[in-house]
């Protein structure tokens, strides 16, 4: 997708993006505000990094695992929007425990994030969403692949990928869609802020040679979101550079 057909296509939409503050969220944000839409981005934590987006930017600060965060956002999304045309589910956390030391707190605080927030964001959010309007999940392409260490991120994207098929079917009769994008090591910090040996040979088992950049990511979301993607729902494109 060029620049300027994005550019084209968003002008005037309302964009909610949850955890753009940082990383992939950020890029997606500034790239839906290059292209002409109105964003609303959350946060939980660090209001400074929220700032750091510049002018133009509606921010809320919801701690979005709970209820009443997500309520938060959907009630200030319809005073400040009037309502949405994209939602994009980003926030999430990564964690790493072998699998026979998991502690169950580990376990609740991925699911908790990375399912959870999605479930209850788009409930809150729904009566925002009318006809045309499109959900983008962000999964992870090492939901379906597994990982070690991973056994509560694995299963958590994994959710997502039921939760985005299933809820298509439920919302396409309304006109919504709903897509996920599974980005694979995706470089939100120089060399994706693993130890550099690492970080070569996960980009060496990649097709492409190189770990993807919060942009890659972007670029998927505004295209599912987007009118060139009206008869796409219930998909998962991964964005992992073939790995
Ligand atoms: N980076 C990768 O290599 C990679 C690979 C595959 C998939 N992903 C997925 O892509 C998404 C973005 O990842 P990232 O690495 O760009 O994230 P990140 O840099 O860690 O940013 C996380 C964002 O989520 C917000 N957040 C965290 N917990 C929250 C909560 N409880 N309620 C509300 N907001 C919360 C943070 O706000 P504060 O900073 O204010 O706390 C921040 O804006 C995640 O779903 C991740 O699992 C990432």
């Amino acid at each position: 997708m060029t620049t300027g057909s994005a550019q084209s296509t968003f002008e005037g939409r309302r964009v909610l993006i949850t955890g753009g503050t940082r990383g992939i969220g950020r890029a997606t944000a500034l790239s839906f505000a290059r292209a002409g839409a109105r964003v609303l981005v959350s946060f939980r934590s660090d209001p400074e990094q929220a700032k750091s987006l510049g002018d133009g930017f509606e921010l809320v600060q919801a701690d979005l695992t709970c209820r009443e965060g997500a309520e938060l956002l959907a009630a200030e999304a319809r005073e400040r929007l009037g309502g949405l045309d994209v939602l994009v589910n980003n926030l999430g956390v990564d964690g790493h425990a072998p699998f026979d030391r998991l502690p169950e707190s580990e376990w609740h605080r991925l699911l908790d994030h990375n399912a959870t927030s999605a479930y209850l964001v788009t409930q809150c959010a729904l009566p925002l969403l009318g006809e045309g309007s499109s959900v983008v999940n962000i999964g992870a392409s090492v939901a379906l692949r597994g990982r070690p260490n991973g056994v509560h991120y694995s299963t958590s994207k994994a959710a997502l990928v039921g939760f985005t098929r299933a809820l298509a079917k439920e919302l396409g009769p309304r006109g919504v869609r709903v897509n996920l994008v599974a980005p694979g090591v995706t470089e939100t910090e120089p060399g994706a802020g693993l130890p550099p040996q690492l970080a070569q040979k996960l980009a060496g088992l990649t097709a492409l040679g190189r770990l993807g950049t919060p942009e890659d990511v972007a670029g998927a979301v505004l295209y599912l979101a987007g009118d060139t993607a009206a008869y796409v729902t219930g998909t998962t494109i991964e964005v992992d550079g073939g790995i």
